[in-house]
């Protein structure tokens, strides 16, 4: 338990007080340090004790001055302070401070006088929440976990996040340098399925797992042989049969990351047909869903409109006629039709972002 007061002009040591309380405290082996700000020393007290009798180990301070420098003197996971801080000073201006740190501890703003400006103040300065005086400490406490839990939830996925961001950035590459001939077509499959799943009306979150599995949806070619990935011209049965087995390749390889499971599930799905005739499982119709399905179509399209060793680019009719022809085929019956309407119609303009919407 540390305080802030030792050096203050007019120092206030709760650090006996809260000590004392915090002993045989229920939450010793988490215990989350908090900074808490007030310029009433009463109010003060009472807050450090009711923290520290839950477990916080808390520190003290009692104007806007010494919380900010306190803030940045040791680190901290939450900071309670008064909004009013003596005649001028607004105690949202520490959360405004605490936004400087990485991590940023949350803030949550006591006041005794709930307005209008003050709450506008909070949200402009990213105040977690905002507990009105008197405190009813079940309130409090309460509010302060659940702030915890937030902040400690966002960092979690952050973590996770950045994770993901250098998966998509890495293996893309990796699978670039085994496989030449396919250069650049994966951040290509995220920009179909990306422009497909907006024009189709999939949710944005939906559409950011689709954006990953669509990098990622070859990963599983990593543990093919070079011999038979960089093979120039037609592959032999057997060797067809090998390359096969990339997409239960890549949901082994994607099995321990943490992600969601329909991202390691389209990867797995990436070449099955609507009409059950795809690998590795042969599933059909919605046993796929629309994400996965566009993901199947987009792979597709890139494949055709790409030259390859061993073929030329296919002209936007022979592509048109492909999806028209295999609507219900290989491709889904309502999607397949839809691309190829807006393929005749824009060209390859039709995958562009800013294309305008056909559906
Ligand atoms: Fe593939």
């Amino acid at each position: 338990m540390r305080t802030a007061d030792g050096a203050a002009s007019n120092p206030v040591d709760w650090s006996q007080q809260t000590r004392n309380s915090a002993t045989g405290n229920r939450n010793t082996q988490t215990s989350n340090r908090v900074l808490i700000v007030d310029d009433e020393p009463d109010v003060l007290r009472a807050l450090a004790q009711t923290l520290a009798h839950d477990g916080f180990d808390v520190s003290c301070a009692q104007s806007l001055a010494q919380g900010v420098e306190t803030l940045h003197s040791s680190p901290f996971d939450l900071v309670l302070t008064d909004l009013y801080l003596g005649p001028s000073d607004l105690g949202s201006k520490i959360a405004e401070s605490a936004q400087t740190l990485r991590p940023a501890p949350p803030v949550i703003v006591l006041t005794g006088k709930p307005s209008f400006d003050g709450a506008q103040a909070a949200i402009r300065h990213h105040v977690a929440d905002m507990v009105v005086k008197p405190v009813d400490p079940h309130n409090l406490l309460a509010t302060c976990r659940r702030v915890l839990q937030e902040a400690e939830l966002e960092r979690r996925n952050r973590e996770l996040e950045s994770v993901n961001e250098v998966l998509a950035s890495v293996i893309p590459r990796t699978i670039e340098i085994k496989d030449p001939t396919t250069s650049g077509h994966a951040a290509r499959v995220v920009g179909y399925t990306d422009t497909l799943a907006r024009r189709c009306g999939v949710s944005e979150e939906d559409r950011a797992s689709l954006r990953l599995a669509s990098l990622l949806h070859d990963v599983g070619k990593i543990g093919i042989p070079d011999s038979i990935l960089q093979k120039p011209g037609p592959l032999t049965p057997a060797e067809r049969e090998v390359i096969n087995t990339h997409p239960q390749m890549g949901y082994e390889v994607l099995r321990d990351v943490q992600m969601k499971e329909e991202i390691r599930l389209w990867v797995l799905q990436h070449h099955e047909r609507w009409d059950g005739k795809g690998y590795p499982n042969g599933l059909g119709g919605e046993e796929v869903t629309l994400p996965g399905r566009i993901l199947m179509l987009a792979e597709v399209y890139d494949a055709l409109a790409e030259a390859r060793s061993y073929k030329p680019a296919w002209p936007v009719e022979k592509i048109v006629a492909l999806f028209r022809e295999e609507a219900g085929g290989q491709f889904d019956p309502e999607l397949a039709p839809l691309v190829a309407d807006g393929l005749e119609q824009q060209g390859s303009r039709f995958f562009s972002p800013n294309a305008d919407l056909l559906f």
